[in-house]
Parts: structure tokens; C-alpha cells; sequence
């Protein structure tokens, strides 16, 4: 079966499970503190800063995707605008297209990214900032973060 495959998928499912279980959902949240990723809540935005891992998903996005998508996923002449591509995909045809790559109809190559730990481990980050991008709700340059003071945050720096 394919979730064999696509471990990350998986994960991410796991932890979207465990904060939709969980009694205080992101947008009714005490504020950043009690922010979890999820696919429907993606990322915490409060007077222009991000939750860390929007901003990780923006450092990123620019060291493995910038150099096709163009910056701040405006799209380039080789690969389409991911800020409008996320208006269309949801989070689970986000990662099958990170995690398999595809071909295009014009010779362009979507690279697979199975096996590239810069990003593998940080779908749910990418994901967060390029929905963040695709909502309006981060511009184009470097966005500002909160500090660093969760643990499980700090993790998905690294
Ligand atoms: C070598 C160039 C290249 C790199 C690097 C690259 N992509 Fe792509 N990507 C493409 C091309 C080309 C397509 C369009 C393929 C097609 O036409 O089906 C694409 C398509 C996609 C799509 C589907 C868009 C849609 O509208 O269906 C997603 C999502 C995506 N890329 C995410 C990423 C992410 C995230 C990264 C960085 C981790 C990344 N890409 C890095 C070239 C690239």
C-alpha cells in the first residue's frame, strides 16, 4: 500500500489526529503557546510574527524550492506559483507531490524530495508558510517569529 511509502504522510496525519483530539483547538488558543500544527490550522500568525515552524518553513522553502518556485512562492517561468497552487491542493497532495516528484507536460521536472532531509522532516513547516503566503497573511519578505521557547518548535529547527 502506498502509506508504506509515504511515511511522512503518515505522521503528519498522526499529529493532525492528535490536535484535532485535543480539547483547545489553535484559533480559540491561549495564543501562540498552545498553537499545534495541523492541516486545517496550519501556522499562528498574531501582529506579524509567525509561529516557528511557519518561519522554519520559510527558511526552508527558500533553500530547497526557491530556486524553481521563485521567491516567496510567486511562481517562476520553470514551475508554477505555489501560493495559488495552495488554493487547490490539500495537505495530502502537497506531500504526495513533495515526496514522489512529478513530470510535466513541458519537460519540466518536479523533483522528489523522499529523500532530502532538508525537507522530508519539515513537510508540515512548508506547508504551513506556503498556505500562510497563499491566505495573504505573510508577505513576501522574511517574516518576524516568535521566540523560540517551545521545545517541540526548537526540534523541527534542526
Ligand atoms: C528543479 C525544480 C523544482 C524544485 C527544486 C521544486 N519544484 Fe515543485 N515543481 C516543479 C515543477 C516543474 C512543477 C510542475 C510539475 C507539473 O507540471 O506537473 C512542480 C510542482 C510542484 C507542486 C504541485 C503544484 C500544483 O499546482 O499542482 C508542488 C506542491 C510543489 N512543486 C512543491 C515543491 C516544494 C515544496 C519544493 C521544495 C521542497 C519544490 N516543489 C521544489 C519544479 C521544482
Amino acid at each position: 500500500m502506498r502509506s508504506a511509502r509515504l511515511s511522512p504522510l503518515k505522521a503528519a496525519g498522526l499529529v493532525a489526529l492528535a490536535s484535532l483530539t485535543g480539547a483547545v483547538s489553535a484559533t480559540e488558543s491561549k495564543g501562540y503557546l498552545s498553537f499545534q500544527f495541523s492541516p486545517e490550522t496550519p501556522y499562528y500568525v498574531e501582529d506579524g510574527k509567525v509561529d516557528f515552524g511557519t518561519y522554519n518553513g520559510f527558511r526552508r522553502y527558500h533553500s530547497e524550492c526557491h530556486v524553481c518556485h521563485g521567491p516567496a512562492g510567486m511562481g517562476s517561468s520553470y514551475a508554477p506559483a505555489l501560493m495559488k497552487s495552495m488554493q487547490v491542493l490539500d495537505f495530502d497532495q502537497f506531500v504526495e507531490v513533495v515526496v514522489r516528484g512529478r513530470k510535466g507536460l513541458n519537460q519540466q521536472v518536479m523533483p522528489s524530495f523522499a529523500s532530502n532531509m532538508n525537507v522530508l522532516p519539515h513537510m508540515n513547516d512548508i506547508y504551513a508558510y506556503l498556505k500562510a503566503r497563499s491566505d495573504g497573511v505573510v508577505g513576501v519578505a522574511r517574516p518576524d517569529k516568535f521566540p523560540k521557547v517551545r521545545k517541540d518548535a526548537q526540534a523541527s529547527a534542526n
